[in-house]
């Protein structure tokens, strides 16, 4: 008797407090009602130790549930993976379970790890880094962000009507991410929509350029590949679904090669070794720094020139 009141209860709590209710945004972020006790997870109205009312900074807060150790999200981005049975219980979201197998490798790639191998380059998340390659200056030079970088600059945690909860207001620039796949969640397959780039072009305005050698004229003197062109070009074959020696790039919209065609958002763990190992290129914080590129050296020049 005790035992069926305990199993009813716990059903009330979940019908009356919607704990179970996944939103179209994933997880805790966003859907909130207008009774819910959500904010309480994240905030103190009297007693926060941290800006925004936080019980802690952004970035230990986000990493609670998807970093290595943390058991609340299934998707781990400290090591890249998504494992399948981590949020699993009462007050379970379970986004992507059906279309995510245990163990993928996340499409953002990691912080500390990604496909079992340490990092080699990341974006910072801890509220520390302030400045931004080409962000209202040139390429190749360091501008000044609204304010340091956390998992905040580019997710909103209350939800958006942006792709992954992406920020609708990024380094003070309004931005718009399609959303492709809220209704069946998919961490491991790319299908990015419209915008994808323009969240890079927040913090990189310069690097962000459309048309064929509009370097020469919009940035004195220098040139820059061009980005948001479909992938064809002197027969290029289709990057991601015929690709170069087994090695493939992915592409928004079918056919449109964007920023995270060459780079990952959160980190990678790419190999730099010869030219491209300590060559001092703008970005390279470390002799082995990667610049968040999907593949080793300059293994995404290939898969679409094939020289
Ligand atoms: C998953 C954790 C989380 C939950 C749940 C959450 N917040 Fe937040 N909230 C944050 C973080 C992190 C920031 C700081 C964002 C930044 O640095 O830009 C923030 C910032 C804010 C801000 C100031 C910036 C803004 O967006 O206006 C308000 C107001 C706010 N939250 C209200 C709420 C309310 C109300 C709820 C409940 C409906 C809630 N939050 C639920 C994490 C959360
Ligand atoms: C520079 C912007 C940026 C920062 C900073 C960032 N993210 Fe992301 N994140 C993205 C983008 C873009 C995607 C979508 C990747 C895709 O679908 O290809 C993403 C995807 C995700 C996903 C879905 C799983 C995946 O890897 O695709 C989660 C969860 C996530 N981010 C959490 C975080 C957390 C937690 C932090 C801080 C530790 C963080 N992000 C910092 C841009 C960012
Ligand atoms: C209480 C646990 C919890 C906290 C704290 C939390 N998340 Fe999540 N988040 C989840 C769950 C659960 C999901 C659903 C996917 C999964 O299981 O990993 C999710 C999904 C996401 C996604 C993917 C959204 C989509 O459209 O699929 C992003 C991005 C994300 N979280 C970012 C953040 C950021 C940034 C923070 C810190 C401000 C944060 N999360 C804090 C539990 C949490
Ligand atoms: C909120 C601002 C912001 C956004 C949005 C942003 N970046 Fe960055 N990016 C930075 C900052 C700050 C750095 C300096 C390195 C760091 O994070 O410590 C950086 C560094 C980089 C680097 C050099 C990394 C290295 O280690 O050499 C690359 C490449 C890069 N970003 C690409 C991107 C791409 C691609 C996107 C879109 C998915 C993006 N950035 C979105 C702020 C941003
Ligand atoms: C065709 C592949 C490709 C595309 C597309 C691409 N990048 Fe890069 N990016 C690179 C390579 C390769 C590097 C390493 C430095 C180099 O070779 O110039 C790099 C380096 C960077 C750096 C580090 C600073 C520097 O100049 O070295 C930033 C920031 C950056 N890219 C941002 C972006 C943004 C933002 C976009 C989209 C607007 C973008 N990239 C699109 C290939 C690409
Ligand atoms: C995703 C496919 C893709 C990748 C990866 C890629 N390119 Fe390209 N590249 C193109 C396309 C498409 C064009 C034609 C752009 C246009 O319409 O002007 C192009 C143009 C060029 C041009 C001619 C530029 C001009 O201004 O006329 C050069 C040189 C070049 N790429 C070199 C590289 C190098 C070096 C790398 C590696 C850092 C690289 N590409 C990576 C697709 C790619």
């Amino acid at each position: 008797m005790k035992r069926v009141f305990l199993i009813l209860l716990v059903l009330f709590c979940l019908i009356a407090f919607g704990v179970n209710m996944a939103s179209a945004n994933g997880g805790p972020h966003g859907g909130f009602t207008p009774m819910t006790d959500a904010c309480a997870g994240c905030h103190r109205a009297h007693t926060a130790t941290n800006p925004n009312l936080l019980m802690v900074n952004t970035d230990d807060l986000c990493m609670s549930c998807h970093g290595a150790t943390g058991s609340g999200a299934n998707t781990n981005v400290d090591d890249g993976l998504y494992l399948s049975s981590r949020d699993d219980g009462a007050g379970d979201f379970d986004e992507g379970a059906a279309n995510t197998p245990d163990n993928a490798p996340l499409l953002g790639g990691g912080f500390v790890n990604y496909q079992g191998t340490a990092v080699t380059s990341v974006h910072s998340i801890d509220g520390s880094e302030t400045l931004a390659w080409g962000n209202g200056v040139n390429r190749g030079e360091l501008g000044a962000l609204a304010e340091g970088m956390t998992c905040a600059s580019c997710h909103d945690p209350h939800g958006s009507s942006n792709y992954r909860i992406i920020n609708e207001m990024v380094n003070g620039v309004a931005i718009t991410v399609a959303q492709v796949d809220e209704a069946n969640k998919d961490y491991d397959t790319e299908q990015w929509g419209a915008g994808t780039s323009d969240l890079c072009a927040a913090c990189h305005g310069a690097y962000h350029r459309t048309a064929a050698n509009q370097g020469s004229t919009l940035d004195a003197g220098t040139y820059t590949h061009r980005v948001d062109m479909p992938y064809s070009y002197h027969g290029n074959d289709n990057p991601e679904t015929v690709g170069y020696a087994g090695y493939h790039l992915p592409l928004a919209e079918t056919n449109t090669v964007v920023c995270m065609t060459c780079h990952l958002p959160h980190g990678s763990s790419a190999a730099m070794t010869g030219i491209t190992d300590g060559a001092g290129l703008p970005g390279e914080t470390s002799a082995t720094d990667s610049a968040l590129l999907r593949l080793d050296n300059r293994g995404i020049c290939e898969v679409c020139h094939q020289k």
